[in-house]
């Protein structure tokens, strides 16, 4: 299998002008895909467009500009509510990403319909904003949290969730995929386990959004939140889905305007859905980029960049497990386009620098994943995230870098 069989790569490659510089003298490897995705022109050119031509505030305001941002910022719901599978664009909220998404469900589900003496199970993969968030939450209530562990390859105790799971427990909250692992969690089977005994679920989709097809429906997910710049589209920006009884149920996040039906000084009455989350003036030209970034992924294929990706994954694995002393950290049967390693004797960081001396942007570190990384007992790793601009001759960037940084180092 070559990599033009799967895209089209130089035509990928020229959509995304920041990938056409020199860092260091080399030409830029960008392998942090996993921390933020690279923009396409597409995605710039919406956001420039916006602002030369559209910019308005949205929903109150009847003059022309007013309607076309409007009708943009609405546009994208539309496509949010179609790309994850939603029923109606009244259970898609619009968040600045999933750190917001997350904090939203705790903060007004959370402590609304969880009271002291209930559980909340999480999992050992999580990154931190899918854990202190519950922990506040634990800590303001008198909440026990729970904790799914991982095994050696980096994949969720299934036997031990079923066992944590009681009627005490009121909520689970786990990624679909793991950022720093690349793990792809049985999320079905953990709705549908955590359902049985009635609690409901939040899934973080941060990372499955540019790598999996979402199905929020099929899945049964109560809640499920992204960021839009993990997936080629504008920092700031994310959605939250939320089944409708239940975001009906909940009461508002912020107060202010957008959000209100009718204000007195006795009393408030809140919009009807999804506005009743939406307090203030959203981040609107992001919001419309996002459906940018949307229609660029349908227009290479959502199943074309997924096995591009894992084509990719699949060769840098064989590579680097060819480096003596590399321990892969992370090997689940199910995983995404994430190598994450350790070498012996090397400290992650001086990896990092070393390897961007030579024009390759890796991550290195905890991944915001400290409890999964003490959990395998080491400080952090080097992570190697892929996306669908990348190729196979910059995986051997990689990899040479790699035996270099040993030549010097080890
Ligand atoms: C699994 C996971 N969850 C949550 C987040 C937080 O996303 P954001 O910073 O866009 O809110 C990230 C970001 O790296 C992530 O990888």
């Amino acid at each position: 299998m070559t990599l033009t069989e799967i895209v089209d790569i130089q035509k990928i490659r020229a959509d995304f002008p920041v990938l056409d510089q020199e860092i260091n003298g080399k030409k830029l490897v960008y392998f942090d895909n996993a921390a933020t995705t690279q923009k396409p022109i597409a995605v710039i050119n919406a956001l420039k467009h916006y602002y030369e031509f559209d910019n308005a505030n949205i929903h109150r305001g009847i003059h022309t500009l007013a309607e076309r941002a409007t009708r943009d910022f609405e546009a994208t719901r539309e496509a949010v509510r179609k790309f994850l599978g939603a029923a109606s664009t009244e259970e898609i909220i619009f968040t600045s990403g999933t750190t917001n998404g997350i904090n939203l469900v705790a903060s007004t589900y959370g402590r609304k319909f969880i009271k002291e003496g209930d559980e909340i199970i999480i999992s050992g993969l999580e990154h931190h904003s899918n854990i202190v968030p519950w922990q506040m939450l634990c800590e303001e209530k008198g909440i026990t949290l729970k904790v799914i562990p991982v095994n050696d390859r980096g994949e969720l105790d299934i036997e031990v969730y079923d066992q944590l799971l009681s009627e005490k427990v009121k909520l689970v909250s786990v990624n679909h995929v793991s950022n720093a692992l690349g793990t792809i969690n049985p999320v079905k089977e953990i709705i549908a386990k955590a359902h049985a005994v009635g609690a409901v679920v939040m899934i973080d989709g941060a990372q499955a959004t540019s790598h999996l097809d979402i199905d929020v429906q099929d899945l049964d997910a109560d809640f499920y939140a992204f960021s839009a710049h993990k997936l080629y589209g504008p920092t700031g920006v994310g959605a939250l889905y939320g089944k409708k009884a239940l975001l009906e149920a909940m009461p508002p996040y912020m107060g202010g305007g957008e959000m209100i039906k009718e204000v007195t000084f006795e009393k408030t009455t809140y919009n009807e859905l999804p506005y009743k989350f939406e307090a203030g003036t959203p981040n609107i030209a992001d919001v419309v980029a996002l459906k940018a970034a949307l229609e660029y992924m349908d227009s290479i294929g959502r199943d074309k960049i997924a096995a591009h990706e894992d084509m990719l994954l699949q060769y840098a694995t064989e590579q680097l497990l060819q480096i003596e002393g590399l321990r892969m950290i992370g090997e689940a049967k199910n995983k995404v386009s994430v190598a994450s390693f350790v070498i012996e004797g090397i400290h992650p960081q001086d990896i990092g620098v070393l390897l961007d001396n030579l024009g390759v942007a890796v991550r290195t570190g905890h991944h915001c994943t400290q409890p999964l990384m003490k959990r395998f007992n080491i400080l952090g790793t080097t992570r190697a995230s892929f996306a669908v601009y990348n190729t196979i001759e910059e995986v051997d960037r990689l990899i040479a870098g790699l035996h270099r940084v040993k030549k010097m180092l080890a």
